[in-house]
């Protein structure tokens, strides 16, 4: 509970930086693909303690929702390929854009 509530805030101050649609959309496919990894790594710690506790229906009734939050989680990683920032920028060419938008301002200034 207190994971998903990390990725929430995340969502949030991820949100306060202004985004691009599709640099939301990257972070929106991001966030399912760790909220499903959570959820997979909860049930696979219930299901343990299910078979510790010789809870035999149990467990398979947790593995069943294992299972779909695997069959999720690859969905979600599928997606991921499709959703591309516009522009991914190296951190060179970050700087060349910065330093060209810088000089074609005082050329405008002058
Ligand atoms: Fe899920």
């Amino acid at each position: 509970m207190y994971g998903i509530r990390g990725l929430v805030a995340e969502k949030k101050a991820f949100g306060e930086e202004d985004p691009s649609q599709d640099l939301i959309d990257v972070f929106n496919v991001g966030a399912a693909i760790k909220a499903e990894s959570y959820e997979i790594c909860e049930y696979e710690s219930l299901i343990d303690m299910a078979r510790e506790m010789k809870h035999t229906k149990v467990a398979q009734l947790l593995n069943q929702n294992l299972k779909e939050e695997k069959a999720a989680l690859k969905k979600m990683e599928a997606f991921s390929e499709k959703v591309k920032p516009n522009e991914m920028m190296n951190e060179e060419q970050e700087k060349k854009a910065a330093m060209s938008s810088k000089s074609s301002r005082s050329r405008r200034a002058a």
